[in-house]
């Protein structure tokens, strides 16, 4: 691992005309490992953090897996080449479980637990730590981000960037606005997403933001379907793949973000608008209740080998 022994690296004490060059993820889970590795394999330096070692053990494995699969689509069968892209990109993340040693860098991007009052406090101590330039960002994907920025100063400062999963591969990144959003960290935030090879889009602090506010009607419609026994589920994504062109039908696609995630989302959505087409769905209750999460759990609609 990558360990923070005290960081040598030089941070930039203002980020020289809004660029942002140092990055801190905090949460080396699904996302935040992807997030870590797009930026480093874009020659930025990056902190990753997490609070367990044993997830920045995961997030090691996993990053050098991807960057491998990037690089022999780069480079095809030139060993040589694969090997020092991946030692390259992978050298420029330090990893730590103490977010004291993240503080410095001009941007900070939170991908931790999905609750607003871990999420709170994280900012609340980032707020302190962080130096005055210092951009703090969301990866929340259903909380509001003026609910999580509540308690910091810096609200000029501060915005979400939504990025979807898996993280190399998607090439969206979604840049939500808080309600004191400065027009300079708008910008910031939109260059570096694009530095980090996606293609940017803005959206209003709002419930689901653009692309989960979409999916989520089609995922609960999909759940009601097969509830209902209008077809199986198989069907109903075998239907959406051929027929719609989506890379993955509803329930893969479910499986594949986590049914607790999903669920999560829905409620969030149907307490903030009180559209009934986000209205719970008891077959997804049963299972997030059963402990059937999707493929991280081993068992959703269908079954995995759990890694
Ligand atoms: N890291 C890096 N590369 C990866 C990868 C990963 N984790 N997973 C797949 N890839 C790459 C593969 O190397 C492959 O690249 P090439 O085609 O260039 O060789 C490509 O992606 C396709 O992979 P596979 O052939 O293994 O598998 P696939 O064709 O079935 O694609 C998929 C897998 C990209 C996940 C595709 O099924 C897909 O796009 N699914 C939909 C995913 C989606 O909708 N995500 C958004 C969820 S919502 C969200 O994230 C927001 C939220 O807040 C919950
Ligand atoms: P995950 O469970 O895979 O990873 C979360 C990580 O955060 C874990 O490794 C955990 O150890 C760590 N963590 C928890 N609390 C912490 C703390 N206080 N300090 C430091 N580390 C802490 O979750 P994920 O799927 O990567 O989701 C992370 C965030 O990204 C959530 O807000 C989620 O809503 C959002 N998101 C998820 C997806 C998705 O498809 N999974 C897509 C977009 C956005």
């Amino acid at each position: 691992m990558n360990k923070l022994v005290g960081i040598t690296r030089n941070f930039s004490s203002s980020a020289t005309q809004n660029a942002i060059k140092t990055v801190t993820v905090i949460g080396g889970g699904l996302m935040g490992s992807g997030i870590a590795q797009v930026a480093a394999q874009a020659g930025q330096n990056v902190v990753l953090i997490d609070a367990y070692p044993e997830q920045l053990e995961k997030a090691q494995k996993s990053i050098q897996g991807n960057l491998t699969r990037v690089a022999k689509k780069q480079y095809k069968d030139d060993t040589g080449k694969i090997e020092s892209f991946v030692k390259e990109s992978f050298g420029r993340i330090q990893m730590s479980t103490k977010v004291e040693d993240g503080v410095k860098s001009d941007l900070i991007v939170e991908a931790i637990v999905e609750k607003l009052d871990v999420k709170q406090e994280l900012f609340n101590k980032l707020d302190q730590l962080a130096p005055a330039h210092t951009i703090l960002a969301t990866n929340t994907s259903s909380i509001s981000i003026n609910e999580i920025g509540a308690g910091i100063k810096r609200k000029d400062r501060y915005g979400g960037l939504h990025f979807f999963n898996p993280v190399p591969v998607m090439r969206l990144l979604e840049v939500i606005k808080g309600d004191h959003i400065s027009e300079e960290t708008y910008q910031a935030m939109m260059a570096w997403g694009k530095s980090v090879g996606k293609t940017c889009i803005t959206c209003k602090d709002t419930p689901g933001f653009v692309v989960n506010r979409l999916l989520g009607p089609y995922s609960a419609e999909a759940l009601r379907m097969y509830e209902r026994g209008d077809a199986s589920k198989e069907d109903i994504d075998i239907g959406m793949k051929l027929g719609a062109g989506y890379p993955m039908g509803p329930f893969e696609l479910a499986d594949y973000t986590g049914l607790d995630t999903n669920k999560f989302a829905l409620q969030v959505m149907y307490e903030k608008t009180g559209n009934p087409v986000f209205k719970p769905i008891p077959l997804l209750d049963r299972m997030v209740a059963e402990g059937k999460l999707g493929i991280k759990s081993g068992e959703g609609f269908y079954k995995y080998n759990k890694k």
